[in-house]
């Protein structure tokens, strides 16, 4: 008998990173269903991706919604732990380092339901992020961890948890970029529409927290953006997430002083679905972010990124020499995209050969089909 699964997600990487596993489930004709905590709702950040990646429509959604970090991950508790009661699932999936996922896998591990923590065993060792918590927490109450890269094994192993409980698996955001690079290649308009030229504009994102919600850090970043923009003459795209443009707009209003908002070139876009994203990252000249995700497709795609944190938990994007960690000085920015700009590019992606989500099912269910 294969073991009855819950897929839980929440937010945009996590719908992403978890399609690959999705599908292979649905291969496999397992028995499965999808949660959906409700972390992420406006249509740019939730259902395109389903629409997109042809994903099974969720059966539950707690509709948890935005709130302070007590609130939502209270809400998703509670939600999720209601849910595993009537559906008794035997395994409940979760992946990456969100309020979803300490959520769910609290609440599975509390029921005594096994957990997957799919992207486990990644430590930036910086306890203020939110997620640094959040995947400490998972890792600790799983029965399952899929690390991507023998470091994370290796971190994994260090804090004590016992290695018949740890898988290399590579990560399934590597399964998600080969499964859809052609197609955003083929389908993807956005060039167009922007008006750009493959390899003479720059990418950015940013949304974290400690980046957003303090002005003086965002403002720091924002700087920087200015000059990298004056000295290279290239435009920025900045897709601006939504959390990301709620405090834009508050730092516009009380106006920081010494920030200049009016950064000729830089040019903000609505969150873009994941092909036209994937089609807009692949051809970029470099990309600047905070984001995970994104540090980890650059490195699969071979763009070089400066990534926008003072640290990081992926440190084999900065290994195999397709990223710089520059903070968030103006000055060390300006530096680190000088140097992404003129380094060799051709390194080796770190993350895997593309058959994470294959691996992770076959542990599992114990390489059985349904
Ligand atoms: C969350 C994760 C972060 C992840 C990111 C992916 C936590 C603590 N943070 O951050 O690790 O990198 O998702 O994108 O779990 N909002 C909308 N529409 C939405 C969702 C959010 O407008 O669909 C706005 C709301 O104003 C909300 C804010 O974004 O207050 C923040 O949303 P939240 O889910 O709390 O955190 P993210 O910044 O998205
Ligand atoms: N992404 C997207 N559209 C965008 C920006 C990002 O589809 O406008 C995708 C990107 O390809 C990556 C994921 O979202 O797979 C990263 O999510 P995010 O940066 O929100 O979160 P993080 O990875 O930092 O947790």
């Amino acid at each position: 008998m294969l073991p009855k699964i819950t897929v839980t997600l929440g937010t945009r990487p996590e719908i992403i990173k978890m399609a690959p596993v999705i599908r292979e489930l649905e291969n496999r004709r397992a028995d499965f269903f999808v949660l959906h905590t409700g972390q992420h709702y406006s249509y740019n950040m939730d259902g395109v991706f389903f629409e997109q990646l042809k994903l099974p429509q969720p059966r539950h959604n707690i509709q948890a919604g935005s709130g302070f970090h007590a609130e939502q991950t209270a809400k998703i508790l509670v939600g999720a732990a209601s849910i595993f009661q009537q559906e008794k699932p035997e395994i409940v999936l979760v992946e990456g380092d969100t309020n979803s996922v300490l959520a769910c896998a609290l609440a599975a591990a509390k029921l005594h339901i096994k957990v997957g923590h799919i992207e486990a065993g990644l430590r930036s060792y910086d306890r203020t992020m939110p997620e640094e918590i959040n995947r400490i927490l998972a890792d600790h109450c799983s029965d399952y961890l899929f690390a991507p890269t023998e470091k994370a094994k290796t971190i994994l192993l260090g804090e004590g948890i016992p290695k018949e409980k740890v898988f290399v698996t590579g990560n399934t955001i590597v399964d998600a970029v080969y499964q859809n690079r052609q197609l955003a290649e083929e389908q993807s308009r956005i060039l167009a529409k922007l008006q750009l030229s493959p390899q003479k504009y720059f990418l950015v994102t940013l949304h974290r927290q400690e980046n957003v919600d303090s002005p003086a850090r965002f403002g720091s970043i924002l700087t920087a953006l200015e000059k990298v923009t004056a000295e290279f003459r290239m435009p920025l795209i900045y897709p601006i997430h939504p959390h990301s443009r709620k405090r834009l707009n508050e730092l516009v209003l009380s106006g920081v002083e010494g920030l200049n908002l009016a950064v000729p070139k830089l040019t903000l876009i609505e969150p873009l679905d994941f092909l036209d994203f994937l089609q807009l990252e692949s051809n970029a000249r470099l990309v600047l972010t905070d984001s995970g995700g994104v540090q980890e497709e650059t490195c699969i795609l071979g763009v070089p990124c400066v990534t926008l944190r003072d640290n990081t938990e992926r440190p084999e994007t900065v290994e195999v020499g397709a990223s710089i960690v520059a903070g968030t000085s103006p000055d060390k920015i300006l530096e680190a995209a000088r140097i992404m700009l003129n380094k060799k590019k051709g390194w080796q992606n770190p993350f895997g050969d593309g058959k994470a989500a294959q691996r992770i099912v076959d542990i599992i269910t114990g390489g059985s089909d349904g």
